[in-house]
């Protein structure tokens, strides 16, 4: 399962809060993208956060729209009044369980912590059936006190229990360990569905979620673009196609439709003003984008050589070839000749030098600079067809660009 909560941890991060018209744009792209769940606020945090999931509650229709609530009566009811219109609805009620947060942060025993818990999961299924107890600062707490908190919430309701990696400290191995622990050590733990949240502080989030699928968590929590709290959250685009492309390592499915990944990236990225990294993994500007000139000849003879994914296959519009100081004299023939010139090999070297003197100037060489470098050295007048600006696909399929 999937549940995402670009809108919940992704949208409380600085420089991504949404208004409330563009939080529900965002979740019908989410619906059309098939996540399992869709974390659409904190309303008890604000009025326009509740009256956002209620929007989106009202809105969704296969989706399963969750809203977050602290372990406290009166969170439960708000999240619960926000969930109302929903076909789906799931209460994700949470508390901190480590030492440290129970002492320093909420000046509460162990007892209490439990008492609180079982109480709020108690409440919060006296609304929906669909109930998700999430103990913050997960892998951080006393494991012997975790299961204990872990059996009694189940006990009272809780159909799926999150385990975060709050502040990013755990390493794959030791989550994967930590997750097969408390499953195993759990009574009940076989009517709850187990689920990791984890936090990119270490740039460990995605690795981590793997390796949680590996010791029999079946639902991930993650955010499109990974933006969340510090570092953000794990990845959606990057857990969902390390499951397709390693299949082999990671048997599981989703309902995600990954030609939807890329437009929702682009979505996010529009309604919040922030980019993505141009190297990030699967939506990132450069994610299928080559300029080396022995990666081009490679790219051009058996895309394989150095794609292990295909962009189609998340939505991006195609691979492209860009023009550079370390671009080779294929490419350099393969726009030319898309661009109308007919280049023998002696025009080819020429064109190929006057480019890359030109790409030691300027940091990308685009259609025109090609055209005005070609017709430079070769002495010829701009060919009329194809025009710059309206390329031949080259048989390679592949787009040029900067
Ligand atoms: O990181 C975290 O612990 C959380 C919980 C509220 C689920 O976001
Ligand atoms: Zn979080």
């Amino acid at each position: 399962m999937i549940f995402d909560t670009t809108l919940r941890d992704g949208e409380q991060a600085p420089g991504f809060s949404l208004r409330v018209d563009e939080k529900l744009r965002m979740a019908r792209q989410l619906e059309a993208l098939g996540v399992d769940v869709i974390e659409a606020g904190f309303p008890i945090a604000s009025e326009a956060d509740a009256e956002a999931v209620r929007l989106i509650a009202g809105t969704l229709e296969r989706t399963t729209v969750a809203a977050l609530a602290r372990c406290a009566a009166g969170d439960i009811d708000r999240a619960a009044w926000a969930l109302e219109p929903a076909p789906r609805r799931r209460i994700h009620t949470f508390i901190a369980t480590s030492d440290l947060h129970l002492s320093r942060k909420l000046n509460m025993s162990r007892d209490a912590c439990i008492d609180a818990a079982v109480a709020a999961v108690t409440r919060a299924r006296g609304y929906t059936d669909d109930v998700e107890f999430s103990a913050e600062d997960a892998t951080r707490s006393d494991a012997d006190f975790l299961c204990r908190v872990i059996e009694a919430v189940i006990a009272a309701g809780a159909t799926t229990i999150n385990l975060p990696d709050t502040v990013g400290y755990s390493t794959p191995d030791e989550i994967a360990t930590f997750f097969a622990d408390v499953i195993g050590r759990v009574p009940n733990a076989d009517t709850a569905i187990f689920s990791a949240h984890c936090h990119d502080d270490l740039g460990l989030a995605v690795a981590n979620s793997l390796a949680a699928i590996g010791a029999g968590v079946r639902q991930i929590e993650c955010t499109i673009n990974g933006i969340g709290e510090r570092a953000g959250n794990a990845s959606l685009e990057e857990v969902i196609m390390a499951t397709h492309v390693r299949a082999d390592r990671l048997p599981v499915t989703t309902g995600i439709d990954t030609r939807q990944l890329y437009p929702s990236s682009r979505l996010l990225t529009e309604l919040t003003g922030e980019a993505v990294q141009a190297n990030k993994a699967v939506v990132g500007r450069n994610a299928f984008a080559h300029e080396a000139g022995i990666h081009q000849d490679g790219m051009l003879k058996d895309r394989r050589c150095y794609e292990i994914m295909r962009p189609e296959d998340v939505g991006v519009p195609r691979t492209t070839l860009v023009l550079g100081k370390h671009s080779g004299r294929h490419a350099v023939a393969a726009r030319c000749e898309q661009l109308g010139f007919a280049l023998d090999r002696d025009g080819v070297d020429r064109v190929y030098r006057a480019m890359v003197a030109a790409a030691d100037v300027r940091k990308h060489i685009t259609d025109q600079d090609l055209v005005d470098i070609a017709c430079a050295v070769l002495g010829v007048a701009a060919p009329s067809q194809p025009a710059p600006h309206e390329p031949v696909p080259h048989e390679s399929g592949y787009g040029f660009g900067v």
